[in-house]
């Protein structure tokens, strides 16, 4: 029943088992990832990762710490991996406020960009937003792209705009930490049909795993933490969760 619509399993973190804890996770309580790109190196491996096992699925784009590097080309790189069924969103992409090493007009350009190329092969986007609310805010009201805005960070009124463009919020392993006060918020306030669960694997270990590797079945842990949260049953939550990302990546399906 665990859909994992945000997932790095091309890390190095994985490199020492990546087969065996794939496998392991398809034959317990997984039934989904999606694996999600940062540059192009990365894309790429994630559309390989789609390729060679049937419940993964492929985001393709340039996370905004890595736009200084990209190839002049890499939209038309971007489309090409995108002709293929299992490539099913671009991300992640987005902005990155939070370290000071690129500048902010490159990345709102790239941003752009490859929103315009969601908009026209008609794809959603994952979205990427660390301290940068408005201006992330600003692009989404201007392109009113479908897509999610993942490992959400921003305030319930901010959660309210995503969700009034149209929009799914993601939700990681960020609730269950101990010092969470606006993520707990975020989780209760969001309609049900509008909430993605997600990991952002290797990082961000949900309690009582922080810290450690995560991977795909510890979606549990931050599923009973929201479910508690918001009065309602895990299986309810979960159910919900896989059911929005269906629904919002069109592309995939499971049983
Ligand atoms: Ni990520």
């Amino acid at each position: 029943m665990i859909f994992d619509s945000h997932a790095h399993y091309d890390d190095a973190a994985f490199d020492n088992d990546r087969d065996d804890l794939i496998c392991r996770l398809f034959n317990t309580d997984v039934c989904g990832i999606i694996n999600v790109g940062c540059n192009i190196q990365t894309s790429k491996a994630s559309v390989n990762l789609a390729r060679r096992y049937p419940l993964i699925w492929a985001a393709v784009g340039v996370h905004p710490q890595e736009v200084d590097s990209v190839p002049p080309d890499y939209l038309d790189i971007l489309s090409s991996f995108l002709a293929e069924e299992k490539v099913i969103a671009i991300g992640e992409i987005g902005l990155d406020y939070h370290y000071d090493e690129t500048s902010r007009e490159t990345q709102k350009a790239k941003f752009e960009e490859q929103v315009k190329l969601a908009k026209t092969l008609d794809v959603p986007v994952i979205i990427h937003d660390r301290d940068a609310h408005t201006d992330t805010i600003e692009i989404l009201k201007k392109y009113a792209p479908k897509g999610v805005v993942h490992c959400f960070s921003g305030s319930v009124e901010m959660a309210n705009e995503v969700v009034n463009l149209g929009m799914y919020v993601g939700l990681g392993g960020v609730v269950t930490f101990k010092n969470a006060k606006n993520p707990v918020l975020v989780a209760k306030s969001v309609p049900l049909d509008r909430i993605l669960l997600e990991t952002d694997c290797p990082y961000l270990a949900p309690e009582p795993n922080r810290g450690s590797r995560c991977d795909s079945s510890m979606i549990k842990f931050t599923a009973d933490k929201i479910a508690l949260e918001r009065g309602i049953s895990v299986e309810e939550l979960l159910r919900g969760a896989k059911e929005n990302a269906l629904r919002l990546f069109s592309k995939i399906s499971v049983k």
